[in-house]
């Protein structure tokens, strides 16, 4: 029997917002191509960090291309393929802020998770001894050469047993990382001196083990928290100083 018209049907739900949608990505895009233009410009006096940073914008870390080669490395070292969801900061930006850190010629910078190496051009550009940690061999091998000319050092290698004695300012953009994987790098920030500093992407180095059910151990204070740009939009960087 047909129901009638007048009958209580569920309403159908409103189709989604395409526009938004588009608009963001549309955004996305510009932001990239503005940032990327002034990184350009940045690095321009620096011909080898250029070559370096080009090496990376080249190498395009598709989910597409690189699917099957994360799935073998997420079995190999027991993680999530989540923990290689990628996103980089930008150059000018992160310039920025590590100089207004204090970072400067002599200063090691260490970036556990570098990716494409964008936060190691920034930190080289001051001056400063940069060197990077990567789980995927694909990242590692698309700018290792570049990196070796540019007296960038970069080596393949988990952050979960990364040495940062020697480190004056710690990045880490853990934002996907498994809370196991977070948790495990955290507890190699423990070997840092004292008064070295950690810029943790969106999770904070005590949120890490607040959200794990955890207390804090005291071991970091929180000294300041800032917006950075990066290639997914506007990120919060909690900055930390190790007690
Ligand atoms: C969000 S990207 C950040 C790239 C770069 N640090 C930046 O901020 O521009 C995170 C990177 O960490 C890497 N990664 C994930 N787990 C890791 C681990 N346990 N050890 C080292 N690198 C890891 C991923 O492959 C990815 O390249």
């Amino acid at each position: 029997m047909a129901l009638s018209s007048s009958s209580t049907a569920v309403p159908s739900p409103p189709p989604p917002p395409a526009r938004p949608a588009i608009g963001r990505l549309l955004q996305l895009a510009l932001l990239r191509v503005v940032a990327r233009a002034v990184d350009v410009v940045v690095l321009l006096p620096r011909p080898a960090l250029l070559r370096l940073w080009w090496a990376g914008v080249m190498a395009k870390p598709s989910p597409y291309t690189q699917g099957f080669p994360l799935l073998i490395e997420s079995r190999r070292h027991g993680v999530p393929v989540a923990d290689f969801v990628y996103g980089e900061v930008f150059v000018a930006p992160t310039r920025r802020l590590l100089r207004r850190l204090g970072v400067g010629p002599g200063a090691v910078v260490v970036d556990l998770g570098c990716g494409r190496g964008a936060v190691l051009v920034a930190s080289s550009s001051l001056g400063a001894r940069a060197r990077g940690v990567e789980l995927l061999p694909l990242h590692v091998g698309a700018i290792a050469a570049r990196a070796a000319a540019a007296g960038v050092e970069v080596g393949a290698g988990d952050a979960r047993q990364a040495d940062v004695a020697d480190a004056d300012v710690v990045w880490v953009s853990w934002a996907t990382w498994a809370p196991s994987t977070r948790l495990a790098v955290r507890a190699r920030l423990h070997g840092l001196r004292a008064g070295a500093l950690v810029c943790a992407v969106v999770h904070g180095v005590d949120d890490v083990v607040l959200d794990a059910g955890l207390g804090s151990d005291g071991m970091f204070e929180t000294v300041d928290t800032v917006r950075l740009w990066c290639s997914w939009g506007r990120a919060t960087v909690v900055i930390s100083r190790r007690c």
